[in-house]
């Protein structure tokens, strides 16, 4: 069933004692409110365990922002799926754009990762986006809808149901230049218009696709009241709770 997320991806900020206290003050501060969205936080995998017995896991779910493409085994300095359900995260972040610019992630990698976080148990928040030259150049649709089917689309329907998609335009993300509500809405629109193709429409229906690009507290009502925005992935204002906050209070 779809649903409203709030998301927010600490990206590579906060010490472990730094993100323990925020994870703590956003649970106090949610605590005793009745919410109309989910809310999540992606920290950084050394956190995980910490803020995941530190806060109530029902009411703020967790995590991780990447996750290994091989299931277990000598890959140093890798983290897998498995170790990160183990730290009672439900979630994992995939195919973020800085993943794949800086970290040479491709579609078949990433297609490696969602099998892997699917069979440990976790919900993959899998992450989309064109750059600039090709918004400029037309191609954001093909781009888009070419990453969901190079790393999505040979999973079941039933498996796919499992997936919250965000659209990330890769020119919003920390520029402090959102996509219009309408331009959001678009591509929404037409994302869920690619799943309806492939998977049918109740599926398509069924999946939350989260916005992401420098979100914030005064654009967020407007972003989510659009049909096919189901949340915000939020980076910057998702280090303060004063900033936070009012982005879940959007709903
Ligand atoms: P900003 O909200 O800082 O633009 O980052 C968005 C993002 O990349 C979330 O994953």
């Amino acid at each position: 069933m779809r649903k409203n997320i709030v998301a927010g991806n600490w990206k590579m900020n906060k010490n472990l004692q730094e993100g323990l206290t925020l994870a703590k003050e956003l649970d106090a501060a949610l605590k005793g409110k009745t919410l109309k969205c989910d809310v999540v936080i992606g920290t950084p995998f050394i956190h995980l365990a910490s803020v995941a017995s530190a806060i109530d896991t029902k009411k703020i779910g967790v995590a991780a922002q990447n996750c290994a493409d091989k299931a277990s085994g000598a890959y140093t300095g890798e983290v897998s799926a498995e170790m990160i359900a183990s730290t009672d995260a439900k979630y994992v972040i995939l195919g973020h754009s800085e993943r794949r610019a800086y970290y040479h992630e491709t579609p078949e990698i990433l297609k490696e990762k969602v099998l892997l976080a699917l069979a440990n148990g976790l919900t993959p928040i899998f992450c989309i986006g064109e750059v600039l030259a090709e918004r400029e150049a037309e191609k954001h649709f093909d781009v888009v809808k070419s990453q969901v089917e190079a790393s999505l689309f040979n999973l079941s329907a039933e498996d796919f149901g499992k997936i919250i998609l965000a659209y990330e335009p890769v020119w919003a993300i920390g520029t402090g230049k959102t996509a219009t509500a309408a331009q959001a809405q678009e591509m929404h629109a037409f994302i869920r218009k690619t799943l309806a193709a492939k998977y049918g429409e109740k599926v398509a229906n069924d999946t939350s696709i989260l916005y992401g690009g420098s979100a914030n507290a005064s654009n967020a009502k407007e972003l989510f009241s659009n049909p096919d925005v189901d949340g915000g992935l939020i980076g910057g204002a998702a280090l303060g709770v004063d900033k936070f906050l009012p982005i879940i209070e959007a709903f």
